[in-house]
């Protein structure tokens, strides 16, 4: 059997979070398992290996956590995300009811609407903050009226987000900064997002409701909770805002949407692969295993590097090129198998809505000032301000 490669690169400094493109293409040089000495964590950061994890639960288990430090591991056992089958299929099954394919016509003329009035709003101004005006506007606006919490809950979401996600990483200075937000947020959900409070019509109601009829334990529904409103703001967010970015040093390719608006969705897969916003989350190995040659024992956390096995060289050709035409539906960036993103529907939705109504009135987009965003679990532009030209 071949000995593990180890690096003590660390992907949570400041540079790595915001551009750890060059640590990926090392790690996935030196092999298709690499173990990170700093956090006694092995790494697959190619593309091959990555997916094949995300398609074996039994194997590569969700419910030890999918995060990087042991104690956040522990407090979130339980949520969807971290489960395996049988609890996370019934778990899934009721919080996925909203997000489905076929629901989302009940929410599309909402988000067309909200769409349509802040592109014209911020077009007519001509220059704006394209990850705080433009990009925050539609997760804000319409998803935090669907999951249907109390006003404060509102206010608070994305800071809570913001820190959940800081957390997913080492116990860092960034992770513990968060760590009195997190405690807040996980206050407000059990104490104060209860029937009564919360919008009897929304999601977070139904799961409620769910639990009155015994499709899921009662004590599950704070959980669920954190499962609506963590990953579904930030995540999108940054996504529109690497799109808005990339069209800015791509010219040509938001010519060629603009000609044929056909390859949006492949617009949409391509602006994830090249630039995703959720690089990692881990898994823990319930029996020794072989990969390619390389043995891990049983209990071993593995890091998933979506981020980079987005851009291997050895899955797509001239990875780091954006072009919109290449249609890599394939891609990591929602993962894969039992915990893909039940999100992704209304993710897209929201993507697609706002390029169709860029694609109607902005002729070019000239980047004049961005910021990344320094976070333990997410990567992405925090500052992006763009002027626009009709
Ligand atoms: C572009 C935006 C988004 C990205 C890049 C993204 C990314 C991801 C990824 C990578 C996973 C897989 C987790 C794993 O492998 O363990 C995931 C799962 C999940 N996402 Fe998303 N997400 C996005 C939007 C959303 C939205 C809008 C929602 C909710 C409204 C959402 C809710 C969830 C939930 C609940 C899970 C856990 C599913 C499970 O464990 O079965 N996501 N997401």
């Amino acid at each position: 059997m071949s000995a593990i490669p180890v690096s003590d690169v660390d992907l949570y400094t400041p540079g790595a979070r915001a551009d750890p493109y060059s640590i990926y293409k090392e790690l996935r040089a030196l092999g298709p398992v690499v173990h990170l000495s700093r956090y006694d964590l092995y790494a697959l950061p190619r593309y091959q290996e990555v997916r094949a994890a995300l398609m074996d639960w039994r194997t590569f288990s969700s419910a030890r956590g999918v995060f990087v430090d042991p104690d956040m591991n522990a407090q979130l056992e339980g949520i969807t995300l971290c489960s395996d089958p049988p609890e996370h299929t019934a778990m899934r099954a009721v919080l996925g009811r909203p997000l489905r394919q076929d629901r989302m016509r009940d929410v599309t003329p909402t988000i067309e609407a909200e769409a349509e009035r802040i592109v014209a709003e911020l077009v007519e101004r001509g220059r704006f903050d394209a990850a705080t005006e433009l990009a925050e506007h539609l997760p804000m606006a319409v998803v935090s009226d669907l999951v249907g919490l109390p006003d404060r809950g509102r206010d608070k979401m994305l800071e809570w987000a913001a820190a959940m996600w800081d957390m997913q990483g080492p116990a860092n200075e960034r992770f513990t900064k968060a760590a009195p937000m997190v405690e807040e947020f996980m206050g407000y959900v059990v104490h104060e997002a209860v029937p009564g409070r919360i919008d009897p019509d929304g999601w977070a109601a139904n799961l409620h409701q769910a639990a009155d009829r015994g499709e899921l334990p009662r004590e599950k529904c704070p959980a669920l909770m954190l499962d609506y409103v963590t990953p579904s703001l930030d995540t999108t967010i940054l996504a529109i805002t690497n799109a808005i970015a990339l069209f800015a040093q791509h010219p040509d390719q938001w010519d060629l949407l603009r000609a044929d608006r056909s390859l949006i969705p492949h617009t949409i897969n391509e602006s994830l692969r090249l630039e995703t916003p959720v690089p990692q989350f881990s898994r823990v190995l319930t029996e020794d295993h072989e990969i390619d040659g390389v043995g891990l024992p049983a209990g071993s956390r593995v890091a998933l590097l979506y981020g980079s096995a987005n851009r291997d060289e050895r899955h797509y050709p001239d990875p780091e090129r954006f072009d919109i035409t290449r249609r890599p539906s394939d891609h990591l960036a929602f993962g894969r198998g039992e915990h893909v993103c039940v999100g992704m529907h209304l993710a897209r939705v929201e993507m697609g809505t706002l390029l169709e109504r860029l694609a109607d009135r902005v002729s070019r987009f000239e980047t004049v000032s961005s910021r990344p965003l320094l976070n333990n679990g997410l990567r992405g532009l925090e500052h992006l301000e763009v002027t626009v030209s009709v």
